[in-house]
């Protein structure tokens, strides 16, 4: 991150317990130019998104920053809710007041258009959730991609899956979106869920969150209540990850994840494997490439490591100063 300047930066969420995390991250860090966020079905659907958001944005103090209603369903799959993980409400069903704010009078697509073209500077967009949305961008308004610096999304995995053995909640809701996305043409990280499930903050933080006077802080120690990780040894408070607020830390703090540019490619077929990121980690070409020759593959930095005690001191120091 340049010193003295804000970046520019669009989240586009399935809100959904960990992507208010890191709306409020996002909100409360000085070097983030938060300019819109945009919604999309996946933890829930979208008007109960948008309406999370919302709430999430006016708890956190956030200024005017417009929210658009974005895809109501995959491309080609249909919507495929999280509730089981993230509550009924896709907020940890934590009674949280409705909004009093509105979203912006134009869809998710034509907000993401006109904020990353009016940007003085090149957006970074950070998709948290299904990539509906930025396929439909992408190929409904492709000028943006001269005004997107980087595109840093929390999806895919290198080796491991949540949805299904193999693929990762955000791929696997929309692959073929996901696949669009990945030949978007701009610089990609990819923020995968072998380092997104590393980032816990300890139950006694989680705690104190819970107790603080301010909205925000105790809002996020809510939220992370809802994502317990292991339960603590010594009977303590489980901790909770930050989940999709990583992906944000990211951003402003790229030393603190490990990345290789790799082709990564999205298995679109039917069966076991669609909706898993197929990323290529060998030194060498093998035989398919030696007998068949080298296919067109985008190259995507993902994150292979990512320094867990540093995320989660600059997550909270930034949400709980
Ligand atoms: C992703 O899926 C969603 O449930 C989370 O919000 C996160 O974006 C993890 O697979
Ligand atoms: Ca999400």
């Amino acid at each position: 991150m340049p010193t003295g300047q804000t970046v520019p930066v669009i989240i586009d969420c399935d809100t959904g317990v960990d992507d208010a995390l890191a709306l409020l991250f996002a909100v409360r860090h000085p070097g983030i130019d938060l300019r819109a966020v945009t919604c999309v079905a996946g933890n829930t659907d979208v008007d109960g998104v948008v309406r999370n958001t919302l709430t999430v944005l006016e708890i956190a103090g956030a200024g005017d920053v417009p929210v658009g209603r974005g895809a109501e369903r995959p491309l080609i799959e249909p919507a495929r809710s999280a509730r089981h993980v993230h509550g009924a409400d896709g907020m940890g069903d934590l009674g949280l007041p409705a909004p009093a704010r509105l979203p912006a009078d134009v869809d998710a697509v034509t907000l993401l258009r006109r904020e990353i073209l009016a940007s003085p500077r090149p957006v970074t967009l950070v998709p948290t959730a299904p990539l509906t949305n930025i396929a439909l961008l992408l190929r409904t308004h492709p000028e943006v991609t001269r005004n997107i610096e980087r595109i840093v999304f929390m999806g895919g995995a290198v080796a491991t899956g949540n949805a299904t053995p193999v693929a990762e909640f955000n791929v696997w809701h929309d692959p073929e979106a996901a696949a669009v996305l990945l030949t978007a043409g701009v610089p990609i990280t990819m923020y995968g869920l072998d380092v997104f499930e590393r980032v816990v903050v300890p139950g006694p933080r989680v705690r104190r969150l819970r107790e603080s006077a301010e909205p925000g802080a105790r809002l996020a120690g809510a939220l992370l209540s809802h994502r317990p990780a292991t339960p603590a040894a010594d009977g303590d408070d489980p901790g909770g990850g930050i989940g999709d607020a990583g992906a944000v830390c990211a951003v402003v703090d790229p030393a603190g994840i490990t990345t290789r540019a790799l082709p990564v490619e999205v298995s679109l077929a039917p069966g076991p494997a669609r909706g898993q990121t197929v990323v290529d980690r060998r030194s060498r070409p093998g035989e398919a490439e030696i007998h068949e020759g080298t296919r067109e593959q985008a190259l995507v930095d993902v994150a292979l490591d990512v320094d867990v005690d540093r995320f989660v001191r600059l997550w909270l120091d930034t949400v709980a100063g």
